[in-house]
């Protein structure tokens, strides 16, 4: 199980696509994304989503190959139809031998996509959320994920912490049974999350966006075991 997110403020200058090198698309997408690109309605909105689904890619990829490097082009994005007003998204994203699950959404100016992976034994919920950034987006970044995970497992915030890069979220000293991402762009942080289905009794409130996986039964038994919240190294 891995996965990955990226956020982009699409009223941030960076993201003005008239402030982009001359051949920066035919640097970064294949020729099938920029077929779309040409056909698309709104050519920033799907610029910037085929962008930030590569990223997200890049992020979860190197958690389970950790020599990946972030050449775009080898990341294919197949995003049929692009957000529109506050839907998401649905689509792929390809990288060697490997196709993650795509998930692209608009919120007012925050573009944010997420890609995963469901193989592998962890991850039965999948959470996203995107929030504000204030003076120091990193950390603006972690505390978002600290209190959205706290939040979700019935934790005090305080005892959340998030750690290294690739983040890691933990509880004190111990690793949490967690695969975390973190972005931060503009005038927006984000985040997104993914392991054991919580348990029924839990007190937790969704987050802003949330993505169940497919019903798994062996994943399912062991959800429904008690939950243990800190026994697992993150990989
Ligand atoms: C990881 C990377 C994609 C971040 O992308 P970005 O759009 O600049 O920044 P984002 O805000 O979306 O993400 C940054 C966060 O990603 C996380 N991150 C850092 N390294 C990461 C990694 N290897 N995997 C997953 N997440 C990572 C951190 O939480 C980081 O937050 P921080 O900067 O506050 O510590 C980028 O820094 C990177 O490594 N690019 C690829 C470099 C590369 O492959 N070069 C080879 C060229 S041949």
């Amino acid at each position: 199980m891995s996965l990955g997110n990226d956020v982009v403020d699409l009223a941030d200058p960076e993201a003005r696509l008239d402030g982009l090198h001359p051949r920066f698309a035919e640097r970064v997408f294949t020729p099938a994304e920029r077929e779309a690109l040409e056909a698309s309605g709104d050519r920033h909105v799907l610029h910037w989503a085929l962008w930030a689904a590569k990223e997200s890619a890049y992020k979860a990829l190197r958690r389970v190959e950790p020599r990946t490097i972030f050449a775009p082009r080898a990341f294919e994005v197949d995003l049929p139809g692009p957000p529109r007003g506050e839907a998401s998204a649905a689509g792929r994203v390809r990288h060697g031998g490997h196709s993650l699950a795509l998930q692209v959404s608009l919120r007012g100016g925050a573009l944010h996509a997420m890609a995963w992976d469901l193989s592998g034994p962890l991850a039965t919920t999948i959470r996203c959320a995107v929030g504000a950034a204030g003076s120091e987006p990193g950390a603006d970044a972690q505390g978002l994920a600290a209190r959205g995970i706290a939040d979700a497992l019935g934790l005090d915030p305080g005892e959340v912490r998030i750690v290294g890069r690739p983040p890691a979220a933990a509880r004190g000293e111990r690793p949490l049974d967690l695969v975390i991402s973190l972005s931060h762009h503009g005038r927006y942080v984000a985040f997104a999350w993914a392991g054991l289905a919580l348990s029924p009794e839990s007190p937790s409130r969704p987050a802003t966006a949330e993505v169940r996986t497919r019903p798994d039964p062996a994943r399912a038994r062991r959800a429904a075991k008690p939950r243990r919240l800190n026994t697992v190294a993150p990989r």
